[in-house]
């Protein structure tokens, strides 16, 4: 029996979220299947199910061939493990080029899981995507900074809001995203000092990776901050548990176990 006591006892929606705003930092990680999600469950306010699942878990160099399948997929098994935080879907690369397209994706996306909104990457280009999902009922999460679905026609992950243009730039995107109707504003890979002046200059709540300690909440990768992930680690990855090294001690345990004949024992065996 579990001795855990959650912090979080109520669904969280929507509006619990953007009442946090200026209050109470609010806590997401990404979560892509029910086993990871229930142990979240009760603990972060929001799960995001990103794309970021095609690398860790799919071993591809990019996030850029994740389709809506595999997305709607690990999105119905976050949601069967975690009944309480606020979950969002990151809306594959490709999966909303433009407003009709985005719609009938974000349509399905409802329609076949209980997430309560989806994420698309992209500044002022993607107003026009954002009205139209805001306007149909379906809650955005509007992505902006480094955007990792733009690392190909970037050439690479580049830091943004390095000088007072860019950080104007990223003011005016996340300002023109709020208008268009967009529920949250994620900022990656983007400057503390930008992330600041785009948190004030926005109503909605601010979620932040790799942006310092000043937006209205934070998000990382689960399998980054656990360790589990070590192909790379980026800046703002803090890694909380050594992951990789348990599982690695833990294989080579049983593996010996197997081999000396020491596993199973009387315990293990009817
Ligand atoms: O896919 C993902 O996990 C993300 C986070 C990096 C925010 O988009």
């Amino acid at each position: 029996m579990s001795i855990h006591t959650p912090k979080i006892e109520k669904k969280v929606t929507l509006s619990t979220i953007a009442k946090m705003k200026g209050k109470e930092p609010i806590t997401m990680v990404t979560a892509y299947d029910a086993l990871f999600a229930s142990l979240f469950d009760g603990e972060v306010e929001m799960i995001l199910v990103g794309d970021s699942l095609n690398m860790s878990f799919y071993g591809k160099p990019d996030t850029l061939s994740a389709t809506m399948d595999q997305m709607i997929y690990h999105t119905q098994a976050v949601c069967n493990g975690a009944k309480l935080p606020c979950i969002v879907f990151d809306m594959p690369f490709g999966s909303y080029l433009t407003p009709q397209q985005a719609l009938e994706n974000a349509a399905r996306v409802y329609r076949e899981t209980d997430a309560q909104a989806v994420k698309i990457e992209g500044g002022r280009e993607k107003v026009e995507v954002v009205r139209a999902l805001a306007d149909n009922g379906i809650a955005v999460v509007a992505h902006i900074g480094l955007m990792p679905q733009h690392v190909r026609s970037e050439g690479g992950y580049k830091v943004r809001g390095k000088d007072a243009e860019d950080i104007e730039r990223l003011v005016d995107d996340a300002k023109a995203l709020e208008a268009a109707g967009a529920a949250m504003v994620l900022v990656e890979g983007i400057k503390s000092e930008a992330a600041k002046a785009v948190t004030e200059a926005v109503s909605v709540p601010t979620i932040g990776i790799g942006a310092g300690n000043v937006t209205d909440g934070q998000v990382l990768v689960w399998s980054d901050m656990f360790g589990f992930f070590e192909a790379f680690k980026p800046k703002f990855v803090k890694r909380y548990v050594a992951g990789a090294k348990l599982i690695r001690e833990g294989i080579e345990a049983y593996r010996n176990e197997v081999k000396e004949r020491i596993f199973p024992d009387t315990e293990h065996s009817y």
